[in-house]
């Protein structure tokens, strides 16, 4: 089952390698089908659960892991099923689950909720589980590594990603291994949502960077097993510099990602980092527009005569 997902651009930032006196390069994860790094692992997640013979794939999502294993199991010809947490996914991610044909269910609860009850209903039924719980998907998101090593041509010194449930930093790690490199893995999670650098869980956690609202990742152990052996680092980052840094990305290098995407640039913009640095940028701006239209500028109204549109394009 594949949209041909990966071979996403690899570009540089100027901008962000001015501000940082890094070589800093941006992996547009957006380009993939869905607009998210997800599809990496669903292509195989997806294909397992076909010839597992199952009868539906079902997900816990803050809304790419929705979008993604609706898209697919599409495909598939397989049922989906998708639990969000009610009010809490941005309006493109609900559009692409729905226009799949799954069915989206609004759970009045956290993600971690919706993660501990799906793991449950997968145990009863004959049902793939396709969060990052699930092997196949670390396995296909690991090839972001070996393509960020194709791409420079050498390895990174540094990557930056942003950290939710901790799925795509274990991934990448387990690529880097795979290619007999190891550059250092410096993880950023949203103030409101950071169970992994405060070191216990996050009951209620809160950030404007729904896709990491997470206070309980599930592969907490291999995150950290990530960071360490990595000699890398996982720290917070705020709202604010999330904001921040996805309207510099706009407006400065060209490249609208969401904002949980953002966060991976904002760490890089607040602790710094050496050598040559590719920040993940996990998913496409159009998921979110509603964060997108709150924070730019409004558009200009205007009469519908020379003057008029003189004075606006130019004034
Ligand atoms: N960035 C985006 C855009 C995401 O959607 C996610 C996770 C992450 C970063 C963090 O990745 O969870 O592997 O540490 N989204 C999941 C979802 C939770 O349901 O779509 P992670």
């Amino acid at each position: 089952m594949t949209l041909d997902e990966g071979d996403t651009p690899l570009v540089q930032a100027p901008h962000v390698s001015e501000l940082t006196g890094a070589d800093v390069w941006l992996k547009l994860e957006g380009a993939n089908p869905t607009g998210s790094f997800k599809d990496r692992g669903m292509t195989v997640a997806v294909s397992a659960a076909v010839s597992e013979a199952a009868e539906a794939v079902v997900c816990a999502s803050t809304g790419n892991t929705a979008a993604s294993a609706a898209a697919y199991a599409a495909r598939a010809g397989l049922r989906g099923a998708v639990i969000v947490p009610e009010g809490k996914i941005a309006t493109g991610k609900l559009a692409q689950a729905l226009m799949h044909g799954a069915r989206v269910v609004a759970l009045r609860g956290s993600f971690d909720e919706a993660l501990a009850l799906v793991r449950e209903l997968a145990r009863r039924h004959r049902i793939a589980l396709v969060n990052s719980v699930n092997d196949f998907r670390i396995e296909g998101q690991k090839t972001g590594a070996f393509e960020v090593c194709d791409q420079l041509g050498d390895p990174p010194d540094v990557l930056c990603v942003p950290v939710g449930n901790a799925g795509n930093v274990t991934a990448w790690w387990r690529g880097f291994q795979e290619y007999d490199t190891a550059p250092r893995l410096h993880g950023y999670q949203a103030a409101g949502a950071a169970p992994l650098v405060r070191g216990a869980p996050v009951e209620a956690p809160e950030t404007v960077a729904s896709a990491i609202r997470i206070g309980n990742p599930a592969r907490w152990e291999d995150a950290m097993n990530a960071f360490t052996a990595s000699r890398g680092e996982v720290r917070t980052v705020s709202d604010a510099e999330i904001l921040d840094a996805y309207t510099l990305l706009g407006a400065r290098e060209g490249v609208f990602c969401e904002p949980a995407s953002a966060a991976a640039v904002a760490g890089l913009l607040k602790y710094g980092a050496e050598g040559r640095v590719v920040c993940v940028l996990t998913g496409h701006g159009l998921k979110d527009p509603q964060t997108a239209m709150n924070r730019a500028s409004s558009v200009l109204p205007c009469e519908p005569d020379l003057d008029s549109v003189e004075a606006a394009v130019l004034g």
